[in-house]
């Protein structure tokens, strides 16, 4: 077990830099999201970690071990790929145990290693099966094992999930966190599902474009967003922005769009000087409105789509050419096409400048 720390690391293929001055301390035993969409980063990062890949500049310490250039094999890391990367040709057990007959183990350590690794992914009764014969979840399985068995100081997760169906998608999400409750190995998974990011990550490190947007807790990466592309990537539906110019007036600050909103009194100090801004609003944070609403902030809309998921309904609306999504709790139905009047609650709002992209407030 051992901490690990990137120290502005870059990576440039010919002229495009695919990772950017990235900087992360991985406490001992932590387990770390990095999540982004496709193309920001995340595998050439991990690749990094591994050495599979070299380093233009910055530093790779594992432990107290600076390791830009030690090989893959001597960094005392084991890597769980999207594809399983199985040996065909072998039994489950061979699998496992491949890692340690090549440091050449004795046999008797071997087999007893494989057998509680088995034990632990519930893989006892495959062991001498090949992995055509497995199923996909299983075979992940077997993948794990592999990286397990050798007891490494840092697991390494490249979307070890992404080729399995939902079902068993969340499943093993589940198996995932027992194990690194039973394991506390220190951990750097890679994904670009926000939801997988959520559940899995005691930190999350989220990405774009090779540049890290923001690093905390899933809690401070859904509460507090630090910019507009954190905001969207992070929650299901994605949160609502609206953009709108700013006028001051004897009555208070208000937001003009097709449609006009005073502004919260207590965020007036730290918008007052924006010409412009836009605000966020989460799903939730939008319904239908109540004779106990806020008059200041409804608005009117058209009904253009209602998803209904059982637990939870979403209406897809139109407020004069805005679309937005709203978490509906009401179990009253409402034909498509009408026009509702719209409650947006601009206290649990996020107001975003729309020159940086930064939330302001
Ligand atoms: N070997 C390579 N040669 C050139 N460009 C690469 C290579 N590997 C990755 N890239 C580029 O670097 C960027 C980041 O890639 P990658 O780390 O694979 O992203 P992710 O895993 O987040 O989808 C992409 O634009 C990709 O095209
Ligand atoms: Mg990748």
């Amino acid at each position: 077990m051992a901490n690990l720390s990137l120290k502005s690391v870059s990576k440039l293929f010919d002229t495009q830099e695919a990772v950017k001055d990235l900087t992360l301390d991985v406490p001992d035993g932590q387990f770390i999201v990095l999540v982004g969409p496709s193309g920001c980063g995340k595998s050439t990062t991990l690749r990094m970690i591994a050495g599979l890949e070299s380093i233009t500049s910055g530093e790779i310490w594992i432990g107290d071990n600076l390791v830009n250039a030690i090989l893959p094999k001597d960094r005392d890391v084991a890597m769980v790929f999207q594809n399983y990367a199985l040996y065909p040709h072998m039994t489950v057990f061979e699998n496992i145990a491949f890692p340690l007959k090549i440091r050449k183990l004795p046999n008797s350590e071997i087999q007893a290693r494989v057998k509680e690794v088995a034990q632990l992914l519930e893989l006892e009764s495959y062991l001498n099966k090949k992995p055509k014969v497995l199923s996909g979840g299983q075979r992940q399985r077997v993948a794990l094992g592999r990286a397990i068995v050798r007891k490494p100081q840092v697991f390494l997760f490249d979307e070890p999930l992404s080729n399995l169906d939902a079902q068993l998608r969340t499943q093993l999400r589940g198996e995932l966190i027992k194990l690194h409750q039973k394991l506390k190995t220190t951990s750097v998974y890679v994904t670009h599902d926000q939801a997988e990011a959520m559940t899995l990550g005691e930190k999350i490190v989220v990405l774009k474009d090779g540049l890290t947007q923001q690093i905390g807790t899933p809690a401070e990466i859904y509460n507090f967003p630090s910019n507009i592309f954190v905001a969207g990537f992070i929650g299901t539906p994605k949160m609502n922005l609206i953009k709108g110019n700013i006028s001051p007036s004897s009555e208070g600050l208000f937001f003009h769009n097709d449609f006009k909103l005073a502004l919260p009194q207590e965020k007036m100090s730290s918008l007052k000087n924006y010409p412009q801004i836009i605000i966020g609003l989460r799903p939730q944070a939008i319904s239908l409105s109540t004779t106990n609403s806020n008059r200041n902030w409804m608005v009117k809309g058209n009904l253009e789509l209602i998803e209904n998921l059982g637990g939870e309904k979403y209406f897809y609306l139109n407020l004069k050419g805005e679309k937005l999504v709203a978490q509906v709790k009401e179990d009253k139905n409402y034909p498509l096409d009408s026009s509702l009047e719209i409650f947006l609650d601009l206290k649990q709002a996020y107001y975003f400048d729309p020159a940086t992209g930064k939330c302001i407030i």
